[in-house]
Order: structure tokens, then C-alpha cells, then sequence
């Protein structure tokens, strides 16, 4: 790649910077601990904007503020109070009733919604998304915790009968698991991680949450929101390094649920620090290369448009994204054509411009890393199809389309993760079906053809190796009451709104044989409420 473009336009200048709504600096000093914001005397890293300024032909990246670097010392401590709360299952949250723990995720997100305006602006600041998905962000969170409270409220009326078999009743309930890890991505910094954390406090799980690599300072904002609508210990909030503090955590073997959404390379990790590896449930979001199959017959206008945005959107920085391209040699010449030409329409700029969907992205290696993959591909044959393909300067990272792509190629087997779009010929439908067989992933795949029975041929093999087949639809996880989930090294445990309630809970039951007397005993106990488990009250 060539580092030629003139992108004094692009960055702005300080004096630009002016009229811009900057958000002010957050010298973050305090974490949330047993219903404290506790302030932070140790060491701090700085955080800085993907965003860069100039003046006077002098480059910087702005800088956005500072968080704690906790230390292994620092979280057990935390451990032991999110513990605390708890109780082995008979703290003050896992007992209480559900109608009151949807009142306190009420009172929470009423005061986030007071935050919406900020927390939109720290997000494309810190991880360069665009205004347009920066707010769908947050609105997809609110509506996802909306729809969590009306789907817990569901299941517990489906649980308030007691169920009669071979002679013993039951009640059977979702009852929580312990204490959770929850750590979400920096792509999603808000909506993957709270996509686990609300449900995991929902069921009655205590939390104890670290903010992804990106997407940090964003989370500052809801402290105090996190602090006064639950009780304290339920939910804690830690900071630093993820070795000592995600790490010394797992070693302790204390916690019951890691919810990670990340690479499995740290899913890993994290997994085997584990001491009790049958104790310890995993819900995991991982890798993915999401292949486009497009068959001689699809409607290209469709194809190109889904793939632009599958491939494009946000970047290519979506575990959903369009990976890699398979189009039929008869018609990738009209494909690539009419590709490029809607990639060169893609505004390249800042988050805060109109209509913009190239921005800058948020890790500071990853121009380096994509520009490896560019000069693999073109050492092996590969060449780059669009105008401004290939360029790059700082943060912003040109999009950049690569035909004809082939095995031998780096970028044919790893998770650009970016903008990159690599494409290749086949004259075989089975060699797409080949390389999603072979693959470590097995997430999702989009397939692009008129013609129902060649869709209906190609439905029955994928599915048994991923989890989603689209038909003339791009890659994504939502609605998000559809489930999301992937084979292989891309997930383990499905998500939902129904299914996360589901996997951070157990079926438990209550049950007695039917005979007069325990009937009597289970009539005493539920017409006086006596327990909020053996219980028949309707949660409206
Ligand atoms: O990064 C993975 C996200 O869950 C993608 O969500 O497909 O709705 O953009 P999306």
C-alpha cells in the first residue's frame, strides 16, 4: 500500500477542531466497587481518539482522557465483595424477587437514557463509529433491554404453574449461576457487552464487568447510574491490563460465568487460567470470516449492494462482516465492475460528517496489519480493483478490493477485521462449500442466487456448518431475537434475547409426590407467598 494521499483534508486541523463538538477530557479517577465509586490512587493509561489533528504540518491524536490500571491485588478485592453480594446464592439479589430486580434495570436505564448524548459522542470518538451507527447503538442497547424485561417476564409467567408427572409435581424456574465475568468487544462496546451483562443481572447473577480495549471512557458515564439502581456488589466495574485483572480472576477460580465476546485466542487463555474447568459456563463470541457465495444467476444489483454493506459497514469491523467474496468466474467481471464503482461512493471521513462510512479505526496496529495483507496478496497475485484501493494514511484506511484472491494468500484464511475486500473466482459451487467445511469458523454465510433449487442444494450442506445461511441477504446478528451463536472457534452458547436469559441460569425444581399431605404443604406455602421460588404470583 502507498502512503500518497493528501489527507490534510480528511483530519482536522486545530483550528477546525474548534467548531467541533469535542467531548471534554475524563480523567477517569474512580471504578465501581460494593456500591462504591471508589476512588482510584495508582497508576492510570491514557486514552486517545483515533482521530488526529494537525497544525503546522504537526500530526497528533487527540487525546480523550484517562482510566485506573488496576492491578491483581486491586480486583481480588473486588472479587471478594462481588462474592459477598452473592452469598453462595443467598445474598440480598439472587433470592429477591424478580419484579424488584426488573426495578432496579428500570431505574437503570432510565438514567441511561439520560446519558445517550454523551455516551454517542464518546463512541465515535473512541472507536471512530459514525454518528448514524453510534446512536443506532445506543437505541439497538435500550430496545435490547426493553426486550429483555418483557421476554424474563414471559418465561417467569410460563414457570408460575406447577407441572403434574408419573405422579410428582413440580415448579420448574431459571434459577442464576454465580458470579460473572463480562467483557465485550471494542466494535460493540456497548451493545455486545450489555447484550450479556443485563441479562446475566436479570437472572440474578452478580456482575463484575470489565469495559473492552476500546470503547472505555463511554462506560464512565453510567457509574453513578450503575451505582444507585442496584444494590451494592451486584454489579462492579474494573479497569486495567487484561492478564491481571481478567486473568488473576479466572486463576482464582472463583468465577462461575465468563461472557467474552473477543478473539478465541483470549478465549482460550482465559478458559484454561480456569482452575475447575466443570464449573465454569462460557458464553463466547469469537472469530469469524463470513464468506458471500454469488451464483451465476443471483440479482447482482442485490448482491452488490448486500455486500457492500456486509463487507463495508463500520469499516469491516463486525464479527458479522462479509469476509470474503466467492463470485462465479462468468460473472465476477460485471461483479467486481459494478463493486468498486459503489466503493468509490463511499465517503471517507470523520465520524461526525454526513452520510460518512470509512472512518478511522480504532487500533493503532491494525493499518500496519492490513497493509501485511495487502502486499501478501499482491506478492501473490492478487491485484487491487478500485481507485483509491490500497491507500492509507494514520487511522483512515482506504477500502480496498483484492481479485483474484487464492489459498496460498494470508488474507484468504485470516479475520481482516477491516476494510478489505478480497474476492475470488470459482467455476465450482463446491469450492466455496469446501473452504467453509475446512474453516476454523463457522459463524454465518451469505448466499446470492435466484434460482430455488440451487439454494435449496446449497441450504442443506451449510447448515450443518454454520449457524446462519442467508439468501440474498448480508451477514448480521440481528433482530436480536433470532440466535446468534456460530460452530467451531466462532462462539460457544447461543445469544438472544430468550437464549441469554437462558445461558446465565439453570433449570431448577421444586418437587413433592402427589399425595394429600404434600399437596397441603405446597397450597400453605403459595397462598401465604411464602417463597419466591415456590410461588404463583404473575409478574405483569
Ligand atoms: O460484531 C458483531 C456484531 O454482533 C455484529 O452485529 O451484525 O448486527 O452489525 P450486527
Amino acid at each position: 500500500m502507498q502512503t500518497t494521499l493528501d489527507t490534510s483534508k480528511l483530519f482536522p486541523t486545530l483550528e477546525g477542531l474548534q467548531a467541533i463538538e469535542v467531548p471534554q477530557m475524563i480523567e477517569q479517577r474512580e471504578f465501581l466497587c460494593d456500591g462504591q465509586l471508589i476512588e482510584w490512587q495508582g497508576d492510570v493509561t491514557d486514552v486517545y481518539s483515533p482521530i488526529y489533528y494537525h497544525d503546522k504540518g504537526q500530526w497528533e491524536r487527540i487525546r480523550l482522557g484517562s482510566y485506573p490500571e488496576m492491578g491483581a491485588k486491586d480486583v481480588s478485592e473486588v472479587l471478594i465483595k462481588a462474592q459477598k453480594a452473592y452469598g453462595l446464592g443467598q445474598g440480598l439479589w439472587p433470592t429477591m424477587r424478580l419484579g424488584e430486580r426488573l426495578g432496579c434495570v428500570q431505574a437503570f436505564l432510565e438514567k441511561m437514557q439520560e446519558k445517550k448524548q454523551l455516551i454517542v459522542s464518546l463512541l465515535m470518538w473512541e472507536i471512530g463509529k459514525n454518528r448514524v451507527e453510534s446512536e443506532a447503538e445506543f437505541d439497538r442497547t435500550v430496545e435490547y433491554i426493553h426486550d429483555t424485561i418483557d421476554a424474563v417476564k414471559q418465561l417467569d409467567r410460563d414457570s408460575g404453574k406447577l407441572e403434574l408427572s408419573h405422579g410428582i409435581y413440580a415448579q420448574i424456574r431459571r434459577g442464576p449461576l454465580g458470579v460473572v465475568l463480562c467483557m465485550g468487544p471494542y466494535n460493540y462496546p456497548l451493545n455486545e457487552t450489555f447484550a450479556t451483562l443485563i441479562p446475566a443481572l436479570i437472572m440474578g447473577n452478580v456482575v463484575i464487568f470489565r469495559p473492552a480495549r476500546f470503547g472505555i471512557l463511554l462506560i464512565r458515564p453510567l457509574l453513578e447510574a450503575f451505582r444507585d439502581a442496584f444494590p451494592a456488589g451486584v454489579i462492579n466495574i474494573i479497569y486495567g491490563d487484561g492478564a491481571q485483572t481478567a486473568g488473576t480472576l479466572m486463576q482464582s477460580g472463583k468465577i462461575d460465568v465468563l461472557a467474552f465476546i473477543g478473539s478465541s485466542r483470549v478465549a482460550n487463555i482465559l478458559k484454561k487460567q480456569h482452575p475447575y474447568s466443570n464449573r465454569l459456563r462460557s458464553v463466547l463470541g469469537l472469530d469469524a470470516k463470513n464468506p458471500a457465495i454469488i451464483l451465476p444467476d443471483a440479482d447482482l444489483e442485490i448482491a452488490v449492494s448486500e455486500c457492500i454493506n456486509g463487507a463495508l459497514a463500520f469499516n469491516g469491523q463486525r464479527c458479522t462482516a462479509l469476509k470474503i467474496i466467492f463470485v462465479h468466474r462468468s460473472i465476477a467481471a460485471q461483479f467486481l465492475q459494478m463493486f468498486c464503482q459503489r466503493v468509490s461512493l463511499l465517503k471517507v471521513g470523520m465520524p461526525w460528517e454526513d452520510d460518512v462510512t470509512i472512518t478511522p479505526l480504532p487500533e493503532p496496529e491494525k493499518p500496519a496489519y492490513l497493509q501485511q495483507l495487502v502486499d501478501d496478496a499482491l506478492a501473490k497475485g492478487a491485484t487491487i480493483q478500485n481507485e483509491q484501493g490500497g491507500k492509507h494514511d494514520r487511522s483512515v484506511v482506504y477500502p480496498t478490493v483484492l481479485y483474484p484472491v487464492n489459498s496460498q494468500m494470508r488474507i484468504y484464511h485470516e479475520e481482516q477485521f477491516g476494510p478489505l475486500v478480497p474476492v475470488l473466482p470459482f467455476d465450482d459451487v463446491q469450492q466455496p462449500i469446501d473452504y467453509i467445511v475446512e474453516s476454523k469458523y463457522g459463524q454465518q454465510v451469505s448466499i446470492f442466487s435466484n434460482n430455488p433449487d440451487v439454494i435449496a442444494s446449497l441450504i442443506d450442506p451449510l447448515v450443518n456448518q454454520v449457524c446462519r445461511v442467508n439468501i440474498n441477504t448480508k451477514c448480521q446478528r440481528g433482530p436480536d431475537i433470532f440466535p446468534f451463536n456460530g460452530r467451531k472457534d466462532s462462539a460457544e452458547g447461543t445469544l438472544s434475547v430468550q437464549d441469554a436469559l437462558r445461558v446465565f441460569s439453570i433449570r431448577t425444581l421444586v418437587a413433592t409426590r402427589d399425595t394429600d399431605a404434600n399437596k397441603a404443604l405446597f397450597t400453605n406455602i403459595l397462598e401465604n407467598r411464602k417463597s419466591n421460588f415456590l410461588s404463583n404470583d404473575y409478574l405483569f
